[in-house]
């Protein structure tokens, strides 16, 4: 297994949509270990193929305290949805950022294992909140996107600024609330 390097923003390939996954092999289970141990390292609760720059509709997840429920996703489609629920956000490509969001707060999913077999679920919570934001990375959407232009003008300049502090060796460590980074 390997830890990927994640995209950040405003990488624009995180502006990629992705294309439906097609073979089901050994390279996509490969692929699937590498995403789910970059997640828990990160450490973040969800993690898109688009943020390593995979471009297939693919994404995983797990939102369990104890981190042992992974989830996978295959190409995903939401079939349904129901009510609308705001919670705070922050994810891997936007680090250190988190912003009130609404979504739908139940979802009905419906996507293909590892091995290509289809199934549908029903997610309510933190759950449906993170599947959302996966499915978004997917359309090369961020959660970012939800905001007012003038706060995503300020979270470009707030990051390119941490990233150049990172690179000249003076970043601080910033507080890290990993429960809400998907
Ligand atoms: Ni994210």
């Amino acid at each position: 297994m390997a830890l990927l390097p994640i995209l950040e923003f405003p990488d624009p390939r995180l502006r990629t949509r992705a294309e439906p996954v097609q073979q089901f092999d050994a390279a996509l289970k490969r692929l699937i270990a590498d995403m789910l141990q970059t997640m828990y390292a990160a450490p973040g609760i969800g993690l898109a193929a688009t943020q390593v720059n995979v471009h297939r509709r693919l994404l995983v997840m797990d939102v369990s305290a104890e981190k042992h429920q992974p989830q996978v996703y295959i190409n995903p489609e939401i079939v349904a949805r129901d009510g609308l629920e705001v919670s705070e956000e922050g994810c891997l490509s936007v680090p250190n950022v988190f912003e009130q969001v609404e979504r739908a707060a139940r979802v009905q999913v419906r996507a293909q294992d590892q091995d290509g077999e289809p199934f549908e679920r029903e997610l309510e919570g933190l759950a449906a909140v993170c599947l959302q934001h996966e499915i978004d990375h997917l359309a090369g959407k961020l959660f970012v996107d939800y905001l007012s232009g003038l706060k995503r003008e300020r979270i470009r300049r707030k990051l390119e600024k941490e990233r150049r502090e990172r690179v000249s060796g003076a970043a601080k460590p910033a507080a890290h609330a990993s429960a809400r980074v998907i």
